[in-house]
């Protein structure tokens, strides 16, 4: 994995290095860390009301998506993406004025992640999606939503991410939000997963994921002894969402 620290200056961090992962130095490498000199901007993506380009956009990423699922569908997970009511459950427990570190697992469309940029318009988002077509719908969704400077987007498997942050002594985030399909990775790979998603947030951070199934509430809880889990039936397909506390 090709990655790279960048030094961004802000009020946030006080002229602190604040490390995060740029991508690879390609296409998919976008822009964090003007967050502070922009007012929030109103996403203008999804939604029928939208321009034409967002609405050509927003099909473009369902047509993704879906083509996604049918080719990688052990991947993928689903054939659509998140519908709002689960993506308000995701993100609601992340303060509006939240100005540190959220990694987002799994970003698929960008369909959460331009919500969270547009929720916390002073956090440090770097959102990670395996698949790099769908990360570039992200980038696109997210530059239309007028969010793509508050967010970094790296199309690289999590497992790497997350081993990766050491080696650059990124700090630890408060919120890892996973989309990951934990239950079609195969036992012992989602645990190695939660593993690291358990050694690299911060103490007193926040695990949230969801998925369509209960099949791994035993492997969360055996790392997360005070998780809640919420079912949320407003989302094709139904959906669970864990909410992990890492003690400190
Ligand atoms: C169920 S979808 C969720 C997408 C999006 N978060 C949403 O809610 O619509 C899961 C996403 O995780 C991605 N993914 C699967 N395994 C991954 C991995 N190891 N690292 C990063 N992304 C992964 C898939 O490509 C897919 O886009």
């Amino acid at each position: 994995m090709n990655i790279q620290v960048k030094e961004i200056p802000h009020e946030r961090g006080a002229g602190m290095l604040n490390p995060l992962l740029g991508s690879h130095t390609g296409p998919f490498a976008s822009g964090a860390g003007k967050a502070w000199q922009r007012r929030p901007a109103r996403p203008r993506y999804p939604g029928p009301g939208g321009d034409t380009g967002s609405m050509t956009n927003s099909l473009k990423a369902y047509f993704s998506f879906f083509w996604a699922g049918l080719r990688k569908q052990g991947q993928t997970g689903g054939l659509v993406p998140s519908q709002r009511f689960l993506i308000a459950m995701m993100i609601a427990p992340v303060p509006k004025t939240y100005r540190g570190q959220i990694l987002e697992l799994g970003a698929g469309t960008g369909a959460l992640t331009v919500q969270l940029a547009t929720r916390c318009p002073q956090a440090n988002i770097l959102a990670c999606e395996i698949n790099p077509t769908l990360a570039r719908n992200t980038m696109e969704t997210l530059r239309r939503a007028g969010c793509i400077d508050r967010v970094e987007v790296v199309s690289t498997p999590a497992e790497d991410l997350l081993s990766g942050m050491d080696r650059l002594g990124m700090e630890k985030p408060g919120f890892i939000i996973s989309g990951i399909p934990l239950g079609n990775m195969g036992g012992r790979r989602a645990c190695a997963l939660l593993d690291n998603i358990h050694l690299h947030l911060a103490e007193g951070g926040l695990y949230i994921q969801f998925q369509h199934s209960l099949l791994d509430r035993k492997h969360i809880r055996a790392r997360f002894a005070k998780t809640r889990i919420v079912p949320v039936f407003l989302n094709f397909p139904p959906a669970v969402v864990y909410y992990a506390p890492r003690e400190g």
